[in-house]
């Protein structure tokens, strides 16, 4: 029942200031996001990195409203790369992208805008031999997401998309997309959406999952595994066996600061794990994301707020 809510929240402009000013849920906030800036994640990808893990960078922002701030994104996302490829982690750590904070809800011409100002973004990750990954946001951005992979992967193949298996249609996004080099992150989905475009009931969702899994795995393309979800993780290895797929052939995704000792085991047990590693100060529609999967997460942080703390 809170899911929706805080989901509701998430999108709320009188909620985001009154969380994202609060100094006392910082330590709650830390748990997810890596650091305000570039500089303090770039310890924690250091260190991820030195075990053995693989990740992927998410600059946090989203549903930018103005040119300026999307062309702001551009640039942190240019930073970013060339910081990782000055660091020596350009091989191990690629980006993860949210194409509504590039511009694409813009009222004239956001998808263009979008992808004007994300294509610079694949071409210095390819420079750099590392790779981009659009994430996937709410059901309406869904077939502008997928046109902008099309038009990026015809210069830069790496480049990898979201698929989210609560939404109808993601069995056949699923079939488009296992092709030869395509790389696909199947998630479950994060944001509440209508029962007329997407499964309600957690069991359907995770059916779902399985079905699109088997997709990707019998196709031809990379499927990347984005779940903390053991029994998704075990079936995940199933069909990897059953399709003759070994670790490099697919990999697992988790995000920071969920499931840690799991990310550890299954890394140490010789699969590729890869973690979302989020910064920025933007946090709060991410942050709110987070609690709404889990109501402990809620508990958690609304006992940050209570007095001699
Ligand atoms: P499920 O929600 O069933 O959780 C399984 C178990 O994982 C829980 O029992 C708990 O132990 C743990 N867990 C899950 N969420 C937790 C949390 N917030 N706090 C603490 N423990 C938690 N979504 C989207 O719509 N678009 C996107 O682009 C992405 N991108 C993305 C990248 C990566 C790498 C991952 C792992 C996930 C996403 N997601 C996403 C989020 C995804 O849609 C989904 O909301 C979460 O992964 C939770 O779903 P699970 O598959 O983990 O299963």
């Amino acid at each position: 029942m809170l899911g929706p809510v805080l989901l509701a929240a998430s999108r709320s402009d009188r909620m985001r200031r009154v969380v994202a000013s609060a100094p006392v849920t910082r330590p709650v906030v830390q748990r997810f996001i890596a650091g305000d800036d570039l500089h303090p994640a770039l310890d924690t990808v250091r260190a991820l990195v030195d075990s053995g893990l693989h990740i992927t960078l998410d600059h946090l922002g989203e549903d930018v409203t103005d040119r300026a701030t999307a062309q702001a994104t551009r640039d942190a996302y240019l930073r970013l790369l060339e910081t990782l490829a000055d660091a020596g982690l350009a091989e191990r750590a690629e980006v993860s992208v949210k194409l509504s904070a590039f511009g694409q809800a813009l009222p004239d011409g956001g998808h263009d805008i979008a992808l004007e100002n994300v294509r610079p973004v694949a071409e210095l990750a390819s420079t750099h031999g590392t790779t981009v990954t659009l994430d996937m946001e709410d059901h309406t951005t869904v077939d502008s997401t997928l046109a902008v992979l099309r038009e990026l992967r015809r210069d830069h193949p790496g480049t990898g998309a979201v698929i989210q298996s609560y939404l109808f249609r993601t069995e056949d996004d699923a079939r488009a997309l296992a092709v030869e080099g395509s790389r696909v992150r199947l998630v479950k989905g994060a944001y509440k959406e209508p029962a007329s475009v997407a499964f309600q009931d957690r069991r359907e969702v995770d059916r779902a999952y399985v079905r699109a899994l088997r997709i990707l795995f019998e196709g031809s393309g990379y499927p990347m595994v984005g779940s903390h979800d053991p029994r998704m993780i075990a079936i995940a290895q199933e069909l990897a066996a059953r399709t003759g797929r070994t670790p490099g052939q697919y990999e697992f995704q988790m995000l920071y600061g969920i499931r840690t000792a799991e990310q550890r085991r299954l890394a140490d047990a010789g699969e590729r794990m890869r973690v979302y590693v989020p910064y920025g100060a933007d946090w709060y529609g991410y942050f709110m994301r987070r609690l709404a999967e889990r109501p402990a997460n809620l508990a958690f942080f609304l006992r940050s707020f209570a007095p001699g703390r």
